[in-house]
């Protein structure tokens, strides 16, 4: 059992306080601090992310930066009201290069997210979703326990082993990437229109 793991995470406060002396990867030395899921605590859709980013880093709360404004506007318009889902990520610590003063986000590998599963398996256990959206690559990874090609099965729901479905779709920040307006447009609508499946878990 690793040392920083109670041996059985009763609460979410319990769960933030873990994963702040987690140093079961090499992600946590660096990071100012862990970034565990917020949102309804008995939420029926739980969306999980990659890994905090910078502004989560700094301000200890998942989705406040860039993408998760971007999330936020994609679930208004999607109709799917944001305090009402509990809004997560894969790993839970910031990984970043330093470029001068930047701080430059890293993806985490493969051995750093299965390093993490078990927090995020805690945070289902304990929020107990009807179903989760996973967004991008590593998060449907680790929901699904294995690789999704993303662009061929966004919008489909995937069941896990435990039964819960996982809709896929990409992650927001891969919307900001797009250079082009038009395109990013068309990527937001693309996006929308995935989260929109989820509406009739939020309502029951
Ligand atoms: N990207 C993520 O995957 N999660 C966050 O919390 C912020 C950005």
């Amino acid at each position: 059992m690793p040392e920083s793991r109670p041996d059985r995470i009763t609460s979410l406060a319990q769960l933030k306080a873990a994963t702040m002396a987690c140093r079961e990867c090499p992600i946590g030395e660096f990071a100012t601090q862990s970034v565990t899921g917020e949102g309804a605590p008995r939420a029926r859709l739980m969306l999980v992310g990659e890994q905090p980013g910078d502004q989560e880093d700094l301000q200890g709360h998942p989705f406040v930066g860039p993408a998760g404004k971007l999330l936020a506007r994609a679930l208004e318009a999607a109709d799917v009201p944001r305090e009402r889902v509990f809004v997560s990520n894969a790993v839970k610590h910031f990984k970043f290069e330093l470029r001068g003063k930047r701080r430059i986000h890293k993806s985490p590998t493969q051995r750093e997210a299965a390093a993490c599963l078990h927090w995020l398996e805690d945070e289902i256990a304990l929020v107990r979703p009807v179903a989760l959206v996973a967004l991008g690559a590593t998060a449907a990874r680790s929901l699904l326990g294995r690789a999704v090609p993303v662009m061929a099965e966004r919008g489909h729901w995937l069941p896990r082993p435990d039964g819960r479905q996982v809709l896929v779709t990409l992650h927001p920040s891969a919307l900001l990437r797009v250079a082009d307006a038009q395109a990013r447009h068309a990527a937001f609508e693309a996006f929308v229109a995935d989260l929109r499946h989820a509406r009739r878990v939020v309502r029951g």
